[in-house]
């Protein structure tokens, strides 16, 4: 029997030669702001398509230049998919060509540098969106705590069905996220090594936020 618990922590990590491909070139420090925002979505699109698996669906009645058929469509509300500010607002992007009736919230968070605490400073999420699935998105999980910080928000916020994607993981901020939300399944592109003594990822791809917006 291969089925997991319900109250499982869940980690799926994408293996992928195209998805490997492409963290490749954004882990190359010479892959400059336009490159690596192109490759941040497409790396978006190919990992919500395996997390996104479970979508709940429902059988209609279409009519084809052919003939009438039965074929499945997305059933229920419309999810909502939050991002992490400022790196997540990259995969939101990339999340709305997959479904453009998706709601959209954001969370704003930065590390503070000395702490790596999250400190936040923006919130705006959907009124409903206890009634919605979230898909909560950020390129780093990295120590965790932005991501626990984020879980926290959406829950408080009444959401209970929450999955969270991220491009680049490590096994310190997986165990901390599936420490403190075990509900929540974790899915990454690629999962490294290891944090350095900066709380950044080990090989990583260095400052996802400094990267997309050409900051640094
Ligand atoms: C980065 C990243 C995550 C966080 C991950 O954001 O986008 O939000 O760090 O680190 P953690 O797992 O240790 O919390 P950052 O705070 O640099 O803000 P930015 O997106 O505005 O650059
Ligand atoms: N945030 C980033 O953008 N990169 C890291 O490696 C860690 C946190």
């Amino acid at each position: 029997m291969s089925s997991t618990p319900a109250s499982s922590p869940v980690l799926n990590v994408i293996d992928h030669p195209l998805v490997d491909h492409k963290i490749t070139l954004l882990r190359n420090v010479d892959t400059g702001p336009g490159d690596f925002r192109a490759l941040c979505q497409e790396v978006t699109l190919l990992t919500a398509y395996e997390a996104l698996r479970d979508l709940p669906t429902e059988r209609v009645e279409v009519e084809t230049p052919i003939t009438t058929t039965e074929a499945s469509q997305l059933a229920g509300h419309a999810p909502v998919v939050v991002g992490i500010l400022r790196a997540g607002l990259i995969m939101v992007e990339a999340i709305l060509t997959l479904i453009p009736n998706a709601r959209v919230g954001h969370l704003g968070l930065f590390r503070d540098p000395e702490t790596h605490q999250p400190v936040e400073y923006y919130k705006k999420f959907p009124d409903d969106i206890a009634q919605r699935e979230v898909i909560l998105v950020d390129p780093m999980l990295a120590t965790g705590g932005s991501t626990v910080a984020a879980i926290d928000a959406v829950k408080a916020a009444g959401a209970d069905n929450i999955r969270f994607l991220a491009i680049i993981g490590c096994p310190e901020g997986v165990a901390a996220v599936q420490a403190a939300h075990p509900d929540v399944p974790i899915t990454v592109a690629a999962l490294d090594e290891k944090l350095n003594d900066h709380a950044y990822i080990v090989p990583g791809l260095g400052d996802a936020g400094d990267r997309i917006y050409g900051t640094k």
